[in-house]
């Protein structure tokens, strides 16, 4: 392994950019190449990051012996196709969320990394956020006694990646709302839990807005397709049951007529001897002088890389990421399980992890 690991990002659209600039600047890591099939976004990428390569074929960029990992920011219905064939060329795997169209796709990558023996990481970037970290470092000190109850939300007003696109068509993104927003959201709710056995969901979807053209926020760099019909959720809501009794509840949209007041996402964890909420983390008690409220705070906290950097950390050090690979397979199965239970109006159980 090379002092620096030398990395490939694949899609150069809003996220793969985002890459880039983390790889810009990463101290044991370095992007040496990218993938993107449109002309004008790997012209732009290559520039602003000064890129020596560019590939419009990705196949054609895993040949390459002096790539070491890849970055995959393409469209939800490359995902697992891309990161299968990156495994199989031996490279070492960040891919963005959701993990895949589905639960089968997914559990697919999973066999690939272990045959392979090479590092996959779904980046759940909320993961890495210091106000996360900081309040997983007081619930696992206890300071809220047993975690028993959480809800995670993420309320967009006006907020539909730009409609036509391949965000607003199922064949590509797999969902809406759901599962473009709801996988941070539940990924972070049971990341904060320490806990992901859920095992049973029951869900619920509308789609109200996009339909009409209504809530579009300017999100994505792909081209859009106006004609395309509009053919998923702007609307998720769902509880989870948890093996040890543990329950969630989840909420979001990507569009709705909700008061604008209100905190756009986050979560709220109820446990016996407090509370504590994202974002900005606080710590909620009943103490000696009534009902406090306290914003946390820490000096360090345990993983102060963002998700990029850490990914290379842990390939150069043979260390298992902080996401681990299981748990983003049951984020995904929880997702599929939404969709289930919309469309049976039943509730779905899941089998143990
Ligand atoms: N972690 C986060 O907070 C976050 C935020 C936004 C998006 N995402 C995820 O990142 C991924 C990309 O989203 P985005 O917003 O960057 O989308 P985007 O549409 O802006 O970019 C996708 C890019 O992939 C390119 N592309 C498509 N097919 C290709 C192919 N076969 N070969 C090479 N390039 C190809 C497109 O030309 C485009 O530039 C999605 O999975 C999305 O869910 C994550």
């Amino acid at each position: 392994m090379p002092e620096r690991l030398r990395c490939a990002v694949i899609g150069a659209g809003g996220i793969g950019l985002e890459h880039l600039n983390s790889l810009s600047q990463c101290p044991r890591g370095t992007a040496v190449a990218i993938c993107e099939n449109h002309a004008g976004r790997a012209k732009e990428a290559c520039d602003r990051f000064k890129i020596p390569r560019s590939y419009t074929d990705y196949r054609e960029l895993l040949e390459q012996a002096d790539i070491d990992a890849v970055t995959i920011a393409l469209p939800n219905y490359l995902h697992a196709p891309v990161a299968i064939e990156a495994l199989r060329a031996r490279k070492h795997v960040l891919l963005e969320k959701p993990m895949a169209l589905n639960a089968k796709e997914a559990s697919k990558i999973i066999d690939t990394a272990a045959k392979m023996r090479r590092t996959i990481m779904v980046g759940q970037n909320f993961r890495f956020n210091r106000q996360t970290q900081m309040a997983k470092m007081f619930i696992q000190r206890g300071d809220v006694g047993e975690l028993y109850h959480a809800r995670c939300f993420w309320w967009r007003r006006n907020g539909i990646p730009r409609i036509g696109s391949w965000f607003t068509q199922r064949k590509f993104a797999g969902g809406g709302a759901t599962v473009d927003i709801g996988s941070h959201m539940i990924d972070l709710a049971l990341h904060l839990f320490g806990d992901f056995e859920v095992v049973s969901v029951s869900g619920h979807t509308h789609s109200r807005f996009g339909q009409r053209g209504v809530g579009e926020f300017n999100w994505g760099r792909s081209e859009i397709d106006p004609a395309k019909p509009f053919d998923v959720d702007d609307y998720g809501v769902a509880l989870l049951k948890l093996k040890s009794g543990r329950s969630l509840s989840f909420e979001v949209s990507w569009a709705a007529c909700q008061p604008p007041d209100a905190r756009e996402y986050g979560v709220d964890l109820m446990g016996t001897l407090g509370g504590i909420s994202l974002f900005p983390a606080r710590l909620f008690r009943n103490g000696p002088n009534g009902y406090e409220t306290t914003q946390l705070s820490a000096v360090k906290v345990p993983h102060p890389e963002d998700r990029v950097h850490h990914f290379v950390n842990c390939v150069l050090d043979g260390k298992k990421p902080m996401v681990p690979i299981e748990e983003s397979l049951r984020v995904q199965q929880v997702l599929d399980a939404i969709y289930t239970s919309a469309s049976t109006g039943k509730e779905v159980r899941l089998n143990s992890a």
